[in-house]
């Protein structure tokens, strides 16, 4: 059950163009109208803006760009994702704490916020520079009734949802590196970690982890990211609202990942290769210490590289390290 605050909040905000009287909120909410006007006081301290007319009641008009879960909530059209969301100003890994609450049993959806991690973490146990607020640094619960051999197509999945958001804030085309990067102009904006919990032929649950740099200044990243990550901000020039990034993503997200539950793969695969980085171009990679080369021509269903090798021979990469030149 939602707190009175987040209530107001959901009833000022879907009458955002008109206004709503103490009265009627006090009904709505069944609490008095003094404890209506305590509340929206509290609201105006935290930086919410309202157009007040005696008669005619409140009308909310600013909503502060301070990432919380009532200011998230706010612009979600989302029925599962984000339904509930934990916000931390600091925290150790959303990632962390998200495989905590799967494991606990949480619903799918729950989406785990933080504006700074002291250890955010990066493919491969590799470390991810989150500990300051200029990035979205989130992980979301799913449950999909999946098998555990499709996971991967999970993070391939919330790369075309990153794609997409990128692009719609920025209009920039960034491009998908495999298998979990995101890049703008060759340097990496965005890495998805997912982890899933599968037994058999089902996977219990998968946290993806996304960690995007949004207001990082050129100045800002430093070493060893320095020269090979970059910012929505870097490439825009402009700063975002870390809060509508959120939202933007949650929102797409669920679009994308119910049609996938219905209609499979194939859409994302497409989507996905129209932006993969060095498609059709020739790449070094090696398994077990053995350095081969190749052209990579396509993605397979369960989320591998195809590479044709130089003896014209198709091979599946699943976790090879791939020289990308
Ligand atoms: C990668 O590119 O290696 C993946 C980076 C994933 C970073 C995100 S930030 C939110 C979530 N919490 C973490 O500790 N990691 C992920």
């Amino acid at each position: 059950m939602s707190s009175t605050r987040e209530q107001l909040i959901k009833l000022l905000s879907h009458h955002a163009n008109t206004f709503v009287s103490g009265q009627w909120l006090s009904d709505q909410l069944s609490i008095s109208r003094t404890a209506v006007w305590k509340q929206i006081k509290q609201l105006v301290e935290d930086g919410y803006r309202f157009e007040s007319v005696p008669n005619k009641g409140y009308r909310l008009t600013y909503i502060p760009d301070k990432v919380s879960k009532n200011t998230v909530y706010w612009g979600l059209k989302t029925k599962s994702i984000g339904k509930k969301i934990e916000h931390y100003d600091q925290i150790e890994s959303t990632q962390t704490l998200a495989i905590k609450r799967a494991q606990e049993g949480c619903d799918e959806g729950l989406v785990i916020i933080a504006e700074k991690q002291t250890a955010g973490r990066g493919r491969r146990a590799r470390h991810w520079d989150s500990n300051h607020d200029k990035g979205v640094w989130l992980s979301l619960v799913l449950r999909p009734d999946i098998i555990p051999i499709q996971s991967p197509q999970l993070t391939l999945l919330t790369a075309t949802v990153l794609l997409d958001v990128i692009e719609e804030i920025t209009q920039l085309k960034p491009e998908v590196k495999w298998p979990n990067d995101i890049l703008i102009n060759g340097k990496k904006v965005a890495g998805i970690l997912t982890q899933a919990q599968a037994e058999h032929d089902q996977v219990h649950y998968a946290v993806i982890g996304i960690g995007l740099n949004v207001n990082q200044e050129k100045n800002e990243l430093t070493d060893p990211i320095k020269h090979s990550a970059t910012s929505l901000k870097i490439e825009t020039s402009k700063s975002n609202s870390k809060q509508l990034v959120i939202q933007t993503i949650l929102n797409r997200f669920e679009e994308v990942y119910f049609n996938y539950l219905k209609d499979g793969f194939k859409s994302i695969k497409t989507k996905w290769l129209k932006s993969a980085y060095r498609l059709g171009e020739r790449l070094e990679y090696s398994i077990n210490d053995e350095v081969k080369s190749g052209v990579f021509i396509d993605l397979s269903d369960d989320g591998c590289l195809i590479i044709e090798n130089d003896d014209r021979m198709q091979e599946k990469l699943y976790t090879a390290k791939i020289h990308w030149f």
